[in-house]
């Protein structure tokens, strides 16, 4: 059993104006790997070629080969216990902001409904011509790169570095920071901005800063309490789901 303060579980009862931010962290136990650290995605110096604007106009196929490779394994993957901790603890509390990183739809698929998706979602196509996106959860998809209805290539409706997050997104998290009285900030390295800056707004704005992580991080100073352990186990002790 994870040990809390009574601060924080006193908070997590209330329930007025909880805001989870989540990142890879919160899916490892899913079984989808991380970004950042052992075995993370980005440790052979790979990024700029694969998650840029720039990488992708060099080499659409290298791009989309890396990012079906991920839909396919991700596809296999299930909901752990913190993810469906946070979908019933979001139906008891309405009022709560799940605002997450990730890509790869684990919380939709564990019942949160209203996630705010800084990043995009994966199994989702946007056409480079129009900016349009829509749905396309076939696994594999028929053929790499996919090309748009009009003859144009397709692109993964994800966030690439140096681009904007969908319109509206960081709004909408940033103004529920601003407002909570709780802040938990799960399984994120913390090092990404703009979703980085959504912990240090809701604690100047006095909010209690909690971390869940299996490692310290460069938020860690600055929270209120940290919680050194997985997120799956973590988050059904903390919330009671
Ligand atoms: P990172 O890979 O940077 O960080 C994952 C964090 O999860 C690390 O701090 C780990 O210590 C922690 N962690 C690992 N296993 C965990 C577990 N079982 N329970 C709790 N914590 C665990 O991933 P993000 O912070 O999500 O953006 O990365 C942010 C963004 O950078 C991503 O959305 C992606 C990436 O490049 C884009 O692609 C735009």
């Amino acid at each position: 059993m994870t040990a809390f303060s009574a601060r924080l579980r006193e908070l997590v009862e209330r329930g007025r104006g909880v805001v989870a931010l989540t990142g890879a962290g919160m899916s490892a136990e899913s079984g989808v790997p991380t970004f950042r650290g052992q075995s993370g995605f980005w440790e052979d110096g790979s990024v700029e070629d694969l998650a840029t604007a720039a990488g992708f106009a060099r080499d659409p196929r290298r791009v989309w080969d890396w990012y079906e490779a991920r839909r396919i394994q991700i596809s296999r993957c299930a909901p752990n216990a913190g993810h469906l901790a946070l979908a019933r603890y979001g139906e008891m509390h309405p009022e709560m902001r799940l605002v997450t990183q990730n890509v790869d739809g684990l919380h939709a698929a564990a019942g949160s409904g209203r996630v705010i998706a800084l990043h995009g979602d994966l199994f989702r196509v946007r056409c480079t011509r129009d900016g349009l996106s829509r749905e396309d959860r076939r696994v594999p998809l028929p053929e790499i790169p996919p090309r748009c209805g009009c003859g144009a290539l397709l692109r993964p409706d994800v966030v690439w570095f140096g681009e904007l997050l969908p319109e509206g997104a960081m709004e909408e998290a940033t103004e529920a920071a601003r407002r909570c009285e709780l802040f938990l900030s799960i399984g994120t390295s913390a090092v990404v901005y703009p979703a980085a800056a959504l912990p240090e707004v809701a604690k100047r704005r006095g909010a209690y800063l909690v971390e869940i992580n299996i490692e310290e991080t460069p938020l860690s100073p600055v929270a209120d309490e940290v919680i050194l352990a997985p997120a799956a186990e973590a988050l059904p002790d903390l919330l009671g789901a």
